[in-house]
């Protein structure tokens, strides 16, 4: 299996990282200067390609990780309908835009399709398989067949909204996290404690719905809905200010000492020992 990463940024150094674990081979196309020493420590075949063509060339499989941008995106799925293999199935790991934004100048866009991973994909499970207004049913059934074949958990999401599942969820939290340290209720790093111990935990073992019914005890989430639920509901939430340094500022306190490498270890060992606990429990 042939599997062609487009952009080798934050996602597309995981993704290569995962497909070369599962003994494919993995080409690199980024015009970044540092390419070379970007993919030097990822054990496997991965190779660096001269060109987006030759990253295709016999390719099974394209996963695309350029900018989050509607120009980029729709003219490099212009260029790789005309240059991958006609089996060839084109991903796009893009985390906002749907595919139909960026292929309506496509003829055939029957093989196109958003495969949204949560970083880092070489450790979360999840990918949104998000298929367009005109992809193919069987184009979506071999995205998923793919990242079942790579460990992933794929979930398939029928119908087309900015943000998909997972972002929209995570912008609705982020929001009122941002409120809550701009009116001084707590600090970031306090704010990540409560997440941390509680929620994170909750819902890498339950998800919301599950754990809403059994927090409804014996009567369910019937129960919750009529008792707790109106309080809930009633709770007002904030609005964030418009002006985001001073928030960027208290991040960077906190966490601004150690380096990306520090922090992105300790993230994936810590992310792994909860998925290996999940497994034998
Ligand atoms: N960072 C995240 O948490 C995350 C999570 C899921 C999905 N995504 C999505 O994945 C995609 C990539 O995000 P990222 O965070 O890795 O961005 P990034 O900025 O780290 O990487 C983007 C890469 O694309 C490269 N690039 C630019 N032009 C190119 C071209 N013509 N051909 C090939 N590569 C080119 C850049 O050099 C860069 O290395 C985006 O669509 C983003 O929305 C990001």
């Amino acid at each position: 299996m042939i599997v062609a990463v487009i952009g080798a940024g934050t996602i597309g150094l995981s993704w290569a990282r995962l497909f070369a674990s599962y003994g494919m081979t993995v080409r690199v196309s980024d015009p970044r200067p540092d390419l070379a020493e970007a993919v030097a420590d990822i054990p496997g075949d991965v190779q660096i390609a001269a060109s987006v063509a030759d990253a295709v060339r016999g390719a099974d499989v394209v996963q695309e990780n350029g900018p989050e941008s509607l120009e980029f995106k729709k003219d490099l799925f212009t260029t790789l309908v005309r240059l991958a293999p006609a089996h060839a199935l084109l991903l796009s790991s893009s985390s906002a835009i749907p595919s139909s934004a960026f292929t309506e100048d496509i003829e055939d866009a029957s093989r196109i399709l958003i495969g949204h991973p949560f970083n880092p994909p070489h450790v979360l499970p999840l990918v949104e398989v998000v298929p367009g207004r005109r992809t193919s049913e069987e184009s979506v059934q071999a995205a998923v067949a793919f990242y079942r074949s790579v460990g992933r958990t794929p979930v398939v999401e029928r119908k087309e909204i900015p943000g998909f599942v997972g972002n929209r969820l995570q912008s609705a939290l982020s929001r009122e996290a941002i409120f809550l340290v701009e009116q001084g209720v707590v600090t970031p790093e306090d704010l990540d404690a409560v997440v941390m111990n509680s929620l994170g935990i909750r819902w890498a073992a339950t998800g919301p719905f599950l754990a809403s019914h059994l927090g409804g005890g014996p009567g369910g989430y019937r129960h919750l809905m009529e008792h707790i639920g109106a309080s809930m509901r009633e709770i007002d939430l904030g609005e964030p200010s418009t002006d985001p340094e001073p928030l960027i500022e208290a991040v960077e306190r906190a966490y601004g000492a150690a380096t990306y490498e520090e922090l992105t270890e300790t993230r994936d060992r810590r992310q792994q020992a909860v998925m290996s606990a999940l497994e034998q429990n």
